[in-house]
């Protein structure tokens, strides 16, 4: 056979075996129920729904190129470094069929149309035992810079409980961009949000006060399901400070947001917070690559559960290591294109195992330039740690377990007296 004639003969069989171009009805709306429905239906945080072919095929250009930056759906933990549960990213199959689909003409398809997921509008997990809301309703404004305010739950504990799980459900699905739960046994909360008409005072970063972290909350997020002999004890008398972030939707909204509290037997297991952070953060104005680094050594053997790394905008690059005293090294997160408004707590799928005498370190680049589409100052100026939006931090939460709440606590003393 001539080689034009081979050619011919197998251009015609890959005609004939060649898949067809994929439709909207058979391959793109699985992959969008799975994937973007969770935030894009109604009431929820983004700003149009992708449940039917009428919402996406007019769209497709668009969601082609999303999906094909990563920038959809959000999540900023490179693969490889931390192996993580819930993660939101698309398979390089899927985000190819998404752009062969966009590019043939984003075709509908024949055959019966998909049905969209069912969303439990109620509390994911059930009805919680006791239900806690925000003091007032709070009017946040149509536009304007965003709103961190932190609001005080007194709880009017009478005994120490313990608290299996935590959920939150946003008032304002539109504007509450994130929400922070935080632990207050001594009643600073309720000193700083003295007087305040709604209950709260303006917080950003921290609450206030040296609070334990107990919950948080960001659009798309899986509330998580009790776990057998964890709890988190809130001590008799302890009040909650929710700190949220509003993010202005363009349309005045009002806020009310819950958090539903199920009870749960005292712990079994212990837990600890480890803190890796630095103040040593002083970003000359147009320096496009500050690097920051610190570390601290685990003084006892631990296993992580999750890390939470924060900083505020010109952060651009966070990396976790923890460096093992036999010399091997185990990459706990990697991000690499921070985002301040996309800050989340990561859980691991198994728990990661470091022994006694880890160093576990931060290693944190920000990007002071002008180049930079998240810096707030035009033109850059200097920029130094602090809690303001203006300030910069560097910090990742290390959240460990232990097998008995008394391993936890040798456990912190153990740092303390490291310190
Ligand atoms: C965790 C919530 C969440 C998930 C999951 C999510 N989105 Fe989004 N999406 C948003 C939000 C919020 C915005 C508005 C822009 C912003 O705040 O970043 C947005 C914006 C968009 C936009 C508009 C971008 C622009 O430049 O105007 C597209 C297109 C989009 N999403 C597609 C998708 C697709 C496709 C998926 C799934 C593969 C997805 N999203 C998953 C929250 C989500």
């Amino acid at each position: 056979m001539k080689p034009l004639a081979l050619l011919a003969v197998l251009a015609a069989m890959f005609a004939l075996t060649a898949p067809a171009a994929p439709t909207y009805n058979k391959d793109i709306a699985p992959i969008l129920y799975q994937n973007c429905a969770g935030c894009h239906r109604p009431g929820e945080v983004a700003p149009f729904p992708l449940l039917s072919y009428q919402d996406t095929g007019k769209r497709a250009a668009l969601i082609a190129s999303v999906t094909k930056a990563r920038v959809m759906p959000p999540w900023k933990a490179e693969p490889g470094y931390g192996d993580f549960r819930d993660v939101r990213r698309l398979t390089d199959e899927q985000i190819a069929l998404i752009q062969q689909w966009a590019s043939s003409g984003a075709p509908e398809g024949a055959g019966p149309k998909p049905t969209p997921p069912h969303f439990t509008d109620g509390w994911q997990l059930g009805q919680p035992d006791r239900i806690v809301t925000i003091p007032t309703k709070f009017s946040v404004p149509a536009g304007g810079p965003d709103v961190y305010r932190c609001f005080v739950i007194p709880l009017n504990l009478d005994k120490d409980t313990y608290i299996g799980a935590m959920e939150f459900r946003a008032g304002s699905r539109r504007t509450v961009h994130h929400a922070l739960v935080f632990a207050d046994p001594r009643g600073q909360g309720r000193k700083l949000a003295a007087g305040s008409p709604d209950g709260g005072y303006t917080c950003f970063g921290s609450p206030g006060f040296a609070g334990g972290l107990i919950g948080g909350w960001a659009p798309g997020i899986t509330p998580r399901k009790p776990v057998a002999g964890f709890a988190t004890t809130l001590e008799k008398g302890t009040d909650l400070v929710v700190q949220i972030h509003y993010h202005p939707s363009g349309a005045p909204a009002e806020d009310q947001s819950s958090l539903g509290l199920f009870y749960s037997d005292p712990p079994t297991h212990g837990r600890a917070l480890v803190l890796v952070a630095t103040r040593d953060i002083d970003i000359p104005p147009g320096d496009s690559h500050y690097v920051v680094k610190v570390s601290r050594t685990l003084a006892a053997d631990a296993q992580v559960i999750g890390i939470t790394p924060h900083a505020h905008y010109l952060c651009k690059d966070m990396k976790v290591n923890a460096y093992l005293p036999d010399g091997s090294v185990k990459p706990l997160i990697w991000i690499k294109d921070w985002d301040f408004n996309w800050q989340g707590a990561y859980t691991y799928a198994t728990p990661v195992k470091l022994p006694k005498g880890t160093r576990v370190e931060l290693e944190y680049t920000y990007d002071n330039s002008e180049g930079n589409p998240h810096n707030p100052a035009h033109p850059p100026v200097r920029v130094t740690y602090g809690e303001q939006t203006t300030n910069e931090m560097g910090l990742a939460f290390l959240s460990l377990a232990f097998p008995t709440p008394a391993d936890a606590i040798s456990f912190q003393r153990a740092m303390f007296l490291a310190r």
